[in-house]
Order: C-alpha cells, then structure tokens, then sequence
C-alpha cells in the first residue's frame, strides 16, 4: 500500500502527455521573464492585504488575530523576496525537467509520488481559486472607491460579505448587522461587485480568452504607472512622524505581517514554467526570476514605505488601503486614479487565476484523481468549460460572504506548503534521477533548498491558529476524496495492474 501511494509517474510520461514539448520555440529573454513576472504578482497583495500586513488585525471582541509589521512592513517585503527567490529557483530547475501543464503537481508527481501530489494539486486549489476569492473581494473595495468618484455608493449591505462584517472591529460596519435588511432574522450581507465580476470572468473565460503578450505587456504598463503616481505623489505628502515607531510590534509583527502579505507574491511561480520557451535557460532562467522578484520586491519596499509614511499605519486597515491613504491625505484625483487601476490590475490577475485553475483540474482529471468529466473539452469554444464554469460559481459564491484576510491566510498557507514540497522534491529528484536532462540547474542545491523548505515553513509559522485549524480540515477533506476515489481510479495504477495484459503494455516502468 505504501509503495502504491509514493508511486511516481515516469518524466518520460509526462513529457508524453505533452504532446510535442519541440514544438515550443525558445524565445524568450531575461527581460521578457521580468515583464512576464509583473503580470502574474502584481495584484491585490499590494493593493489590499498590504493594509492588514501593516495594521495587523483586531476582533471586534478585542481579541489580536495577528500583529501588524506598522512602517516596518518593508523588511517584510524584502525577507520575502529572498524567501521567494529560494523557491522559485527550486521551480525552475523542476520546471525545466518537467514542462508540463498542472505545476508543482505534476512536478511533485514525478518526484515525492502520487499521494503528495495529489496533497500539492489539492493544496494549488487554495492558491488559485480560493485566493481568486480574495482577490475578487480586494476589486470589490476599489470598485466602490472607483464609484464613490462619481458620487455614487452603493448600499453597504451589498458591499459587505457577512463573514467581513462580523469580523471588522469597525463600529460602522459593525452596525450592519442590526440595519441591514433581514431575511428571516438573517441579516443579508453580501459583497455583490466582488461575485459580480468573478461571474464576468468566468463568462470570458469560457469563451476562450488566451493570454497574449500584448496584454501581459499593456497590464505590467498600467500596474507600473499607477503604482508610479502612488509613490511619487505620495512621497510628496510623507509625514516622517508616521515612521515612529518603525516596528512597533518588534520581529512578531514583521513575521506576521509577512505571512499575510506573502499573497503579493504568490504567481511568480507561473514564470518558471517558461523554462522550455527560455533562450539560454541556464542563464537567463535565474537572471529573469530573481530579476523579477527583485523588481517586484524593490517596487513593493516602496510602495509599503510611501503607504506608512501617508497616514498613520492603523489608517490602513480597509480592502483598498493605498486609496484610503491619499483619501486621507486629501489626494482625492489621485485616489480615484489609483482605484481606477487597482480595478484594471485585479481584473487581470483574476482572469490569469481563473483560468489557471480549471487546467490543473484538467491535468488531475487526466490523471485520474479526479472524475472523467472534469477533463471534459468544450467542442466549439475548446475550453474546460465544465470545471472553468464550477470554478467560477464556488469563487462568486466565496466572494459573497468572505472576509479577505480569512481567505489570504488560507491561500496562504496552501501555497506555502506547495513551495516548501517543490524545494524538497528538487532533492529527491536529484538524488533518485541523477542523470536525467536538467536545462536549468540550482546552483548550490542543497542549501538552496533546504533553507527555502525551512523559510517557507517559518513564514507558515507567522499565519493565525485558525488558518492552521482549517488548513488541517482542508487536508482531511482531501485526503478523504484522495482515498475514496483518487486512489481507485489513478490513471497510473490502472495501467500498471497485471490483469488485464493489455494495458500492461507502455506503462513507463
Ligand atoms: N500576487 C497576486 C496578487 O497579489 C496573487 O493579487
């Protein structure tokens, strides 16, 4: 049974599954790697749980769920950046090996076996469609700034989910829960904007949007210049007495307040599964990975330090904190400007995230662990439309009720544990397969990845006892689905069962 479960699937296999791995054209340079890093990280890590990360976050029972980093939210942003470039390298060496739809899935696959990647690709979930749940929330706070431009506010009751109400320790928002209207003495309270525009990219997606470099390029343009006119217009309006103290809840609050903001790192993994369209990988892998994380860690210090330096950091605890800060200072063009691309910078991480999801069910589906039809292909449009579609009505239905800050720990946490699993695998994989092919190689692999599996843990260590809690109910779930179907029907096990001979034939080892 043991063996069964740390079963590994052959590279050779999953470089069949493939297709034709030749036919990728090695195109891309270091820079295009850094531009291709923008696109995927940007997003509502820095536009929204920056907010939490620096305030930290209080009960409405006065009871602390985490301490905030205050000004010193930059050292966070920098020790996550080297927590990060430790990872990604771990990436790009499985990624180069394995270039294959599906991840770290299918990387851990081939190296720690079957039941840990089934625990990586349950895990990927909360990385991508529960953290497009955040995501949709972190748009919605926007969106209403954006609205609020034109004098137009909608009801708070349709803009607040109930889990958000009874989590803030705003006295305000608080209120809600007596005058908003009631349905059989349930107040309704729902983020409407936020499962509004998961629904339209949902409806876009199926009908087979496709990530274009174009549009990758015009999004890194509009992410860069409102965050420019952030910082150069806020820098103008720093009030140095905000700076003191600089980290007012000492080390607890720079570990804590990285763990939430980690979020704002969370998709440079995507880049290093360009490693077979990479000119030169060896070289222009990790130049445009640590490259990328560099830029983005460099533009996030600024920003964090511009934000704490605006208003007194307790003033940034809202879904749109950089707007609420020059609110604050009185910048209100400026604000709106930024709300504006906030909401355009969200959307597409969103729609990168959506579609991001479906295709690794996709690729469990073809293996088996998952039904049949969550493979299925839709005949005209080409797409997953039945898991693109599922996706789609479980993060609307998240974006409804949730508190982001519950969500951003749970995401989190899953992708956390992703990487420090990637980090381990790459040893595995080095000391079980020595000889195969590896286009991009860790340098200095056993520190590398031994420290980036502790730092990824440690980092985990920061979150609260309650996304530990239910990060253990979400890996029960899955292992009950695991056992009671994955394990039955694993495409792999099927073909390497001796009765019926036919299907012994091919299966890899
Ligand atoms: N890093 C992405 C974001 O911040 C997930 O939105």
């Amino acid at each position: 049974m043991a063996r069964q479960l740390f079963q590994r699937k052959p590279i050779g296999e999953l470089l069949a599954d493939e297709g034709n791995p030749n036919a990728l054209k090695r195109e891309l340079g270091a820079g295009d790697l850094v531009l291709l890093a923008i696109g995927a990280v940007i997003g509502a890590g820095i536009f929204s749980s920056i907010g939490t990360a620096a305030a930290g976050e209080v009960l409405p029972t006065g009871e602390v769920v985490r301490y905030g980093a205050g000004p010193a939210l930059v050292l966070s942003f920098l020790l996550l950046g080297a927590v990060c470039g430790l990872a990604a390298l771990c990436y790009a060496e499985l990624a180069s090996m394995i270039p294959q739809a599906g991840s770290a899935y299918a990387y851990s696959y081939a190296t720690l076996g079957e039941l840990v990647a089934w625990i990586i690709g349950w895990d990927l979930i909360l990385e991508y469609a529960v953290g497009n749940i955040a995501v949709a929330i972190a748009w919605g706070g926007y969106f209403n700034s954006l609205l609020s431009g034109f004098g137009i506010h909608l009801p708070d009751f349709l803009t607040h989910g109930y889990r958000a109400v009874i989590k803030s320790s705003d006295p305000a928002v608080q209120a809600l829960l007596t005058t908003a209207p009631h349905i059989g003495g349930i107040p309704i309270l729902i983020n409407l904007p936020a499962c509004l525009i998961v629904l339209a990219v949902t409806w876009v997606l199926m009908l087979g949007v496709r990530e274009s470099a174009t549009a990758n390029n015009i999004m890194v343009g509009v992410k860069l210049l409102v965050l420019t006119l952030f910082v150069v217009v806020g820098a103008m309006h720093i009030d140095p007495a905000n700076y003191k103290p600089f980290a007012p809840n000492g080390w607890r609050g720079i570990h804590q307040g990285a763990a939430i903001v980690f979020f704002a790192y969370i998709g440079f993994d995507a880049i290093s599964t360009a490693a077979e369209e990479t000119k030169n990988p060896q070289r222009n892998l990790p130049i445009g990975i640590l490259g990328g994380l560099a830029v983005c860690t460099i533009i996030y210090m600024i920003v964090g330090a511009v934000a704490t330096g605006l208003v007194p950091f307790q003033e940034l605890r809202a879904a749109d904190p950089l707007a609420k800060a020059l609110s604050a200072a009185n910048l209100t063009t400026v604000s709106w400007l930024v709300s504006l691309g906030a909401v355009v910078s969200m959307t597409a991480v969103l729609l990168v995230f959506q579609y991001g999801q479906p295709r690794i069910f996709y690729a469990m589906a073809r293996d088996g662990l998952l039904p049949r039809w969550a493979a299925k292909v839709h005949g005209k449009y080409h797409t997953p439309y039945i898991t693109t579609l599922l996706t789609g009505l479980v993060v609307a239905a998240g974006a409804l009720f949730f508190d982001e800050n519950e969500i951003y720990d749970l995401t989190n946490i899953g992708t956390l544990s992703a990487f420090a699993l990637v980090c381990i695998g790459v040893l595995v994989l080095r000391y079980v397969d020595p000889d195969r092919p590896r286009p991009f190689k860790v340098p200095f692999v056993w520190p590398v990845a031994l420290v980036g599996a502790a730092a990824c843990i440690y980092t985990m260590v920061g979150l609260p006892v309650h996304a530990w809690e239910r990060f253990a109910i979400w890996l029960v779930i899955g292992l009950l689905i695991y056992f009671f179907y994955g394990f039955r029907n694993s495409a792999l096990r099927r073909a390497r069962r001796p009765v019926p001979a036919r299907e012994d034939v091919g299966a890899g080892v």
